[in-house]
Order: C-alpha cells, then structure tokens, then sequence
C-alpha cells in the first residue's frame, strides 16, 4: 500500500491534488499536512473529508521532529510537496516568512525523509520525493507585442502568437534568475531537492508550472480578486499599465500532470508545466469583466470602470511562458480546457461559492485587504 504525504493539501492548488488521488486511488493512504496559514481553509475538502483513505494532520513542514515521526508513524512511501508561501506581493513585504517555510520546510521535509527512508531494509526503493514549483524561478522573458493584437485562444504557440507576444519560452534547462523574495525562496528550495538527489541519491523530482487559476483560489491573487470585486463593484487595481503577460493553466490540468509524473515521471528529471496560454494581465481582466457581467446579468462590460491603475509591483517580471513540450512527448499530457471554457467555469464557481468567499473576505482579511490597497 502507497502511504503519501501531500503537503498544502489545504490551500488551493494541495486540495485539487489530494482530492484527485483520495478518490482516484482507495488503495493508497493520503495523509495532507497543512500548517492552516491564511492561506489553507479546510473547506476547500470538504467533499472528501471523511473518505477512509485520507488523514488531515495540521503541522508546520518546518517542524522537523514532528515531520520525521510522521513518516514513522505513516510509513511513508512517497511526499508531494506543496505547502509554501505563494504571493508574490505579501513577499515583498515580508521575505523572512517565505525563506522560513520555503526554504527551511523543505530542507526540513527533505531530511527527515533522507532519514527515514535510508533507516529502512529497501532504502530508496519505490520512494518518491516531489516538489511542486513554479516558472517564476527562471525570472522574466523579454516581450514584443504591437498594439492591437488579441491574445491566442489556441493552447499551441503560432506565429501569431510568437509576433504577440515574443518567440522566448521557459525550458527546463532555463538558467534560474529569479527576481522577487517568492521566487528566490523556491529557487533556492529547488536547489535543495535536486542537491538530495545528487548527494544522497534521493529519488526527487521537480516541476514547474506556470499561473493557475480555478476553483478555491485564495482571493489575494489576480483572478479570484477580481472576480469577487466586481461582485461587489469595488476598484479593480491594476498593477502598472496591466502590460504583463502570465501563462494561465486550469488547476486540474495542473493536478492531472502532478498525478502522471509522480507515477511515471523520471526521476532526478525537471518537467515545466504550461498550457501556452499566454495573456496581457489587462486582456483577461475584460475578459473577467464580461463573464461576471454576462453571468450576474448585467450588461456584458458594464464594469470595466471598475479598472484603476495602481503603482506598479516593485521588479514586477514583465512575461511568463512555459514550452510544456517535454511533459507532452514524454508523458502524453497535454491541457484539457480551452482557456475560455475554463475561465466560465471558474467564474461561475466563484459566483455559486459566495459562502466559501465571503467567509474568507469577511473581518480581519477585509482589512488586510483594504490596508494592502490603500497603500498601492
Ligand atoms: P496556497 O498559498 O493557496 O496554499 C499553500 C498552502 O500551504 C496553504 O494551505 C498553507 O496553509 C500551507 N502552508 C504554508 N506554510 C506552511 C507550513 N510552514 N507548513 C505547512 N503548511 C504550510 O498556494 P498554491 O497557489 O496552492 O501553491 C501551491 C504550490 O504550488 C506552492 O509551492 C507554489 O509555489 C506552487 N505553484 C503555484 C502556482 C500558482 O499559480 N498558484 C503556480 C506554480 C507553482
Ligand atoms: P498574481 O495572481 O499575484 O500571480 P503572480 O504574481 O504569481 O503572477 O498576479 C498575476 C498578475 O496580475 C501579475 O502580473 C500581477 C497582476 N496583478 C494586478 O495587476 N493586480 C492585482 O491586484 C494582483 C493581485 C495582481
């Protein structure tokens, strides 16, 4: 029997993960550990939270001792790695934070699983150590896009494309640069993983995938803020000129590719993530703007004096863009969702949940919320 430690199991992208193999594999053990940040909210599992193979276990990854007894404990055969600190904007304001969880929890994470695994008769053998990172570790392309040019809505790069946007794309072999307290912290935790492999033979694996969107989003990021601020017809602050392009993928395409590489991914091997789909912020801001419109029944664009120009991110990274085409010849994965079937599905989600919005934007983070954006 599989016994898996999935970490952040309870913050957004964790729980797409954990629900996908506590209901997909009944055989295996799903144990999520989760600290319950700001970030993590059990509700997010609700639907699974009683399944027979799933334990919840509230611990912080940098809890060393506690760690290693739980691999004792569970018998621990394989972790997905997610727990971390994720904005970009609150590292800015606050690096120690994401050096402590990112760096240190995964250096903790990583040795008390060196530690166990090597104490057992088989070692290394049938173990897997997975870290989920992002594209933001490589730092930023350089763009060219004339004015006038409406995004691609095919998940392949055309020539179209390539004069919208820019011909660079991330590969895996990319040097890392990255330029905000965020992607330093998991650059230098990407480091780590790979140096386990290398020094003590751990089976690693990392992958680094681009933006996500999709259900049960924490709503400091882009998509799931402005979604609930048009709801509510408050200021949408755009960073800059809203020129900078990200790469969105739906998160369970995201969950679908972790599942494929950590049964058959190669180990010690690097895999980007991507759904090339590239957007200007301010493209898919008016996309987000009519699908609220149209689906509250307002009139289709209605809100767009909602947009405000905001100073702009400090080292804001101007362009994100994964080449995903070593997953797709490798593994066969490929992204499910048209983007603007995923976006509808998304915004509805975020529509029929006002519940699980509003019990997360009501007190103490409405007013880190306001505080945050008064200061921009
Ligand atoms: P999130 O902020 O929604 O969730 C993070 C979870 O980790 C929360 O449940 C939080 O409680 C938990 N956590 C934080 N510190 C912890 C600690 N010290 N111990 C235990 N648990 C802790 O993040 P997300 O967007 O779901 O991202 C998950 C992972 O995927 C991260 O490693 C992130 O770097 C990576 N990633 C995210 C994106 C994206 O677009 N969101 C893209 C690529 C990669
Ligand atoms: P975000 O969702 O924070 O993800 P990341 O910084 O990891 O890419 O932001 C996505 C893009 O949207 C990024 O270019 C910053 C921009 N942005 C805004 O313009 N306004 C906002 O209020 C937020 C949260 C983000």
């Amino acid at each position: 029997m599989k016994s898996i430690i999935i970490t952040g199991g309870a913050g957004f992208i964790g729980s797409h993960v954990v629900r996908l193999f506590v209901n997909k594999y009944p055989e295996y053990r799903i144990i999520n550990v989760d600290k319950l940040t700001y970030a993590g909210n059990l509700a997010n599992l609700k639907d699974i939270e009683d399944k027979p193979n799933y334990r919840f276990v509230k611990a912080d990854i940098c809890d060393f001792d506690t760690m290693y007894a739980l691999m004792q404990e569970e018998h621990v055969t394989g972790i997905i790695h997610l727990a971390a600190e994720s904005h970009v904007d609150r590292s800015i304001k606050d690096p120690f934070t994401f050096a402590r969880t990112n760096v240190m929890g995964t250096l903790s994470l990583l040795q008390a699983a060196k530690l166990y695994w090597e104490a057992q008769p088989e070692k290394y053998e049938g173990k897997r150590f997975y870290h989920i990172s992002t594209d933001e570790v490589y730092g930023a392309l350089e763009m060219t896009h004339p004015e006038g040019i409406t995004p691609p809505f095919s998940t392949q790069a055309s020539s179209e494309h390539h004069e919208a946007y820019g011909k660079d794309f991330f590969v895996e072999t990319t040097k890392y640069n990255p330029h905000s307290p965020y992607s330093a912290s998991k650059a230098s935790s990407d480091h780590f993983v790979r140096a386990f492999h290398d020094t003590y033979g751990m089976p690693t694996i990392v992958t680094n995938c681009s933006n996500n969107y999709g259900p049960y989003q924490f709503p400091e990021k882009l998509i799931p803020l402005f979604i609930n601020n048009i709801r509510h017809r408050k200021p949408l602050p755009v960073y800059g000129k809203g020129e900078n392009v990200r790469d969105w993928l739906y998160v369970e395409d995201h969950a679908r590719a972790i599942d494929l590489i950590y049964h058959q991914g190669t180990i010690a091997e690097t895999y980007n993530i991507g759904g090339f789909n590239e957007w200007k912020n301010i493209d898919i801001i008016k996309v987000v703007i009519n699908t609220v419109d149209r689906l509250l029944g307002r009139e289709e664009g209605e809100d767009m004096n909602l947009i405000t120009y905001v100073t702009d991110r400090a080292g804001h990274d101007m362009r994100y863009a994964i080449d995903s085409r070593k997953l797709q010849a490798e593994l066969g994965w490929e992204p499910s969702l048209q983007f603007e079937e995923g976006i509808e599905k998304t915004v509805r989600w975020y529509l029929d949940n006002q519940e699980w919005m509003d019990n997360i934007t009501s007190g103490e983070y409405e007013k880190y919320y306001d505080d945050m954006y008064k200061n921009r």
